[in-house]
C-alpha cells in the first residue's frame, strides 16, 4: 500500500527523513530531486542509515563506515549485502512510498 510520508519540498536534494511505521524504519531520500526509499536499519550492526553521509547516491552508515547504493540497496562493493529498497512516487506535493500491507 502506498502511504505519504512527506511533501516534496521537506527532503531537500542530498537530504534524508526517516519515517516510522509498524516498527519498521524507512530513509527517504532525495538524490538530486529524485525521491529513494530504503530501509532505515543497517544490516550491520543496526545503525540508522537516515543519519549517515549521503555523497550523490551513495549512503554511508555512521557507525562503521558501511556504504550503500540508495538507488538500489545494494552494499557498495558486494552485491551480496542488501537494505530492502521500496517504490516511490510522487502525488501533487506529496511523497509516497509502498510499504508492505
Ligand atoms: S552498523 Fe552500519 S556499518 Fe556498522
Amino acid at each position: 500500500m502506498w502511504i505519504s510520508v512527506a511533501t516534496v519540498n521537506e527532503i531537500a536534494p542530498g537530504k534524508c527523513k526517516v519515517v516510522t511505521r509498524r516498527n519498521l524504519e524507512y530513509a527517504v531520500v532525495n538524490v538530486a530531486g529524485e525521491y529513494y526509499c530504503i530501509d532505515n536499519i543497517c544490516p550491520h550492526a543496526g545503525g540508522s542509515l537516515g543519519d549517515g553521509i549521503i555523497e550523490d547516491d551513495c549512503i554511508t552508515c555512521t557507525w562503521h563506515y558501511w556504504q550503500f547504493d540508495i538507488k538500489s540497496g545494494e552494499m557498495c562493493g558486494n552485491q551480496h549485502v542488501k537494505v530492502a529498497s521500496y517504490p516511490v512516487r510522487l502525488q501533487g506535493e506529496e511523497v509516497q512510498i509502498e510499504v508492505p500491507t
